[in-house]
């Protein structure tokens, strides 16, 4: 893999970024959540996302994938890669615990926000936000460790999307892996 920055993404995040923050009731697992053991390699079967430059045009989708990794208490590396217009790309990111808060960031890249919202560690939706805090694109991802998704996680990510207002954005992304294994550890 040749993870790089994220500067493509994240720019055009910054540019997109107008998020308005309506009041969320939504679950926060990452507060209990056991991070070693969502770690490793995740497929993104479906993405739900404000963030127009994430994903490129309908006929050259592929499935996403991410790998998690616990640095040490309190910072995750996380590798996301994704079939985007330029090719399928992978980036590479250090994010910190905000304090005892259930959220990780790195706000200099761009990451306001990487939170886990729901997971029985074989499937899980992420809540990601980029950009800047306050005028942040909300992005939802369906992650799964097997390339293909239950009706119920399905449902969970869709149910997610609708309260986060992401319902049109909703995109299930074509069982192609050749990009998703160019990240498997
Ligand atoms: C967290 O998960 C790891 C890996 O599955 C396991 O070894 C560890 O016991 C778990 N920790 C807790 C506190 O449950
Ligand atoms: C993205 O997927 C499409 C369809 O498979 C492919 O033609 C395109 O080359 C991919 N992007 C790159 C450059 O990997």
């Amino acid at each position: 893999m040749g993870p790089g920055w994220l500067p493509p993404v994240l720019g055009l995040a910054l540019v997109l970024a107008e998020g308005s923050q309506a009041q969320e009731q939504l679950p926060r697992a990452s507060h209990n959540l056991n991070w070693s053991k969502f770690s490793g390699f995740w497929y993104i079967l479906a993405v739900a996302s404000e963030a127009r430059g994430l994903l490129p045009g309908r006929d050259k989708r592929k499935l996403g994938a991410s790998v998690v990794r616990v640095q040490k208490p309190g910072q995750l590396k996380v590798v996301l890669a994704f079939n985007r217009s330029q090719g399928c790309q992978a980036h590479s990111l250090i994010l910190r615990r905000d304090g005892k808060k259930a959220v990780f960031r790195n706000a200099p890249r761009g990451v306001e926000g990487f939170r886990v919202l729901s997971t029985d560690y074989s499937a899980g939706v992420v809540d990601l936000r980029l950009g800047r805090a306050g005028r942040a694109t909300k992005t939802l991802l369906l992650f799964s460790r097997r390339d293909t998704s239950s009706f119920l996680s399905l449902k969970k990510f869709a149910d997610m999307c609708r309260v986060l207002e992401l319902s049109d954005a909703l995109t299930i992304l074509p069982k192609d892996a050749s990009c998703a294994h160019t990240i498997l550890p």
